[in-house]
């Protein structure tokens, strides 16, 4: 199978943890970001945390459209995540919203980080907030994260090299994941269990995966 049409069999999607609307410059990335992703292939959508229900991220009530961003990470091959930064971290809209997931829920994903900050004094947001925040649900983060400032921006819009950053990036992803795929394709366990996962392309946790020798 080409690998163009091997794309057009992935998914991905972009989490916005901005709550500033159209404004915020770590959602323009992102735009950016997913775009990308869908020129070269991909289905893409977009989960926009600050529209999903306080009550619900809190863990305090269910909430249907909660339930469809989790499912929708789940579903996806690349997750490509934006976030202000905030008190030298990622947003704790994000945080709330990742503490929802199951501990392996970004196993055999590709994560691609970007964060906007006032400045670039918590540059390294990226590399001690973000990038241990996505391992530690199992995700593969890409090499090249991207970080923005203000002066990274005109009127609202990104600069060439933010863009290619963005671009570099999300080849990074791309690259991983025909990796990952084929790694999942090649497993042993496709020799017992043909496709147990239904689409070849289906993304196993590692937990289904254990689920599924032990069955
Ligand atoms: C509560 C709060 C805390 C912030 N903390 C930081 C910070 O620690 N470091 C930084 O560089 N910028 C900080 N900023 C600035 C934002 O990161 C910056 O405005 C960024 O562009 C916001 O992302 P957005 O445009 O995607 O909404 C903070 C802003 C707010 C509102």
């Amino acid at each position: 199978m080409s690998l163009i049409s091997q794309l057009s069999s992935l998914r991905a999607v972009g989490i916005a943890a901005s709550p500033n609307g159209e404004s915020s410059r770590s959602r323009v990335l992102l735009a950016a970001a997913v775009a990308s992703l869908r020129d070269v292939g991909l289905k893409t959508q977009v989960v926009d945390l600050a529209q999903l229900p306080a009550e619900a991220l809190l863990g305090r009530a269910a909430a249907p459209a909660v339930a469809r961003a989790v499912a929708d990470v789940a579903a996806a091959h690349v997750v490509v995540v934006a976030t202000p930064v905030y008190r030298a971290s990622y947003a704790g809209l994000l945080k709330v919203f990742f503490d929802l997931l199951d501990e392996d829920a970004l196993a055999d994903k590709v994560a691609v980080p970007i964060a906007a900050g006032g400045g670039a004094g918590h540059l390294l947001a990226i590399d001690h907030g973000l990038r241990p925040l996505l391992s530690s649900l199992g995700a593969t983060v890409v090499p090249g994260g991207v970080y923005a400032t203000p002066s990274g921006f005109v009127d609202g819009i990104p600069s060439e090299a933010l863009l290619q950053r963005i671009d570099r990036a999300v080849m990074e992803a791309v690259s991983l994941t025909a990796a990952t795929v084929a790694r999942i394709e090649n497993q042993p366990i496709s020799h017992g269990l043909a496709h147990p996962f239904g689409h070849p392309f289906a993304h196993p946790s590692e937990r289904q995966v254990r689920h599924a020798r032990a069955s």
